[in-house]
């Protein structure tokens, strides 16, 4: 990755300051984008630290002017542009007959679908001159439905067709389209930040993290390498393809899997 000229959304918190160091350590040009400038300032200090060179631009995904804003940036400060990890997202936690605020809906789509749409559309002209990647960190639930989560599977849903569609368009003109099927993370604000029932934040919540989540260092080395490969889906844990192929077969028994699972975290 040294010198590679990497947009990074959402890089204020979680997986996407991590990606943002680790990027750094390897020598990437970083241009970062989120709503909290002082949270991204300590990033961009945390990558200079490591060697790496960043600029910080504040920005909200969900107005397409400010993706147009982050592409300008990095051509400004870099001459290039050779990924864009759209990686800004917000999440909920309510049964869908219990939520009061719908515009919780329309939120969710607004930053996990249009705000990746946002930034892409200005950054693809020189994704192509680079040969570059996209890389749309989704999740497990842009394949599969869990509970308590309609808005968010829907969001992440609509990216994943999205970045089905956009391969076949782009891949012969030498832009790769990546998409991260993760599962749960530890160590990110998703879960507080996550919209309850009323349209508010829920807030730091007891719940514990399964045993399958995995770190956040972890999961930004495999991004990392997926990128370096060239490849056009991961799934992390790389276990969790079975539950993919499950839904397939036997959707009934996912859906049992994925209920008892859920369940077990709304008691905890
Ligand atoms: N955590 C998990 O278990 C998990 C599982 C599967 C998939 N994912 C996906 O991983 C990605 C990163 O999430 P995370 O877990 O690292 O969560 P996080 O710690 O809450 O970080 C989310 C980031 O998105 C930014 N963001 C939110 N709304 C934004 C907006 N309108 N414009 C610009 N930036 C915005 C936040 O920054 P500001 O608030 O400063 O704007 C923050 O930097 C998300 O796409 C999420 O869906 C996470």
């Amino acid at each position: 990755m040294t010198d590679q000229s990497i947009l990074i959304t959402g890089a204020s918190a979680g997986l996407g300051a991590a990606l943002a160091h680790a990027l750094a350590a390897q020598g990437a040009q970083l241009t970062l984008m989120a709503r909290r400038a002082d949270r991204l300032a300590q990033v961009v200090s945390a990558c200079e630290q490591v060697g790496g060179k960043a600029q910080a631009i504040e920005g909200d995904v969900t107005r397409a002017e400010d993706g147009v804003r982050l592409t300008r940036a990095a051509i400004d400060a870099y001459g290039r542009v050779d990924g864009l990890i759209a990686n800004a997202g917000l999440s909920m936690w309510a049964r869908f007959d219990e939520v009061k605020d719908l515009s919780v809906f329309r939120q969710l789509m607004e930053v996990n679908y249009l705000g990746a749409v946002h930034c892409l559309h200005p950054a693809l002209p020189h994704l192509k001159k680079s040969g570059g990647m996209f890389v749309a960190v989704s999740s497990i639930q842009g394949r599969i439905g869990v509970p308590h989560h309609t808005g968010y599977v829907a969001s992440k849903h609509a990216l994943q067709g999205f970045c089905d569609a956009l391969r076949m368009e782009v891949e012969q003109e030498g832009v790769g389209v990546l998409s991260v099927l993760l599962h749960w993370l530890r160590g990110t604000e998703l879960r507080e930040h996550a919209f309850g029932a009323d349209g508010q934040k829920i807030g730091a919540s007891r719940r514990k993290h399964s045993s399958e989540s995995i770190g956040l260092e972890e999961a930004s080395e495999c991004i990392i390498d997926a990128m370096a490969r060239r490849e056009r889906e991961i799934v992390l844990p790389w276990k969790l393809k079975a539950l993919l192929g499950v839904n397939v077969v036997r959707p009934k028994w996912a859906e049992a899997l994925i209920r008892r699972a859920v369940g077990k975290q709304a008691r905890d």
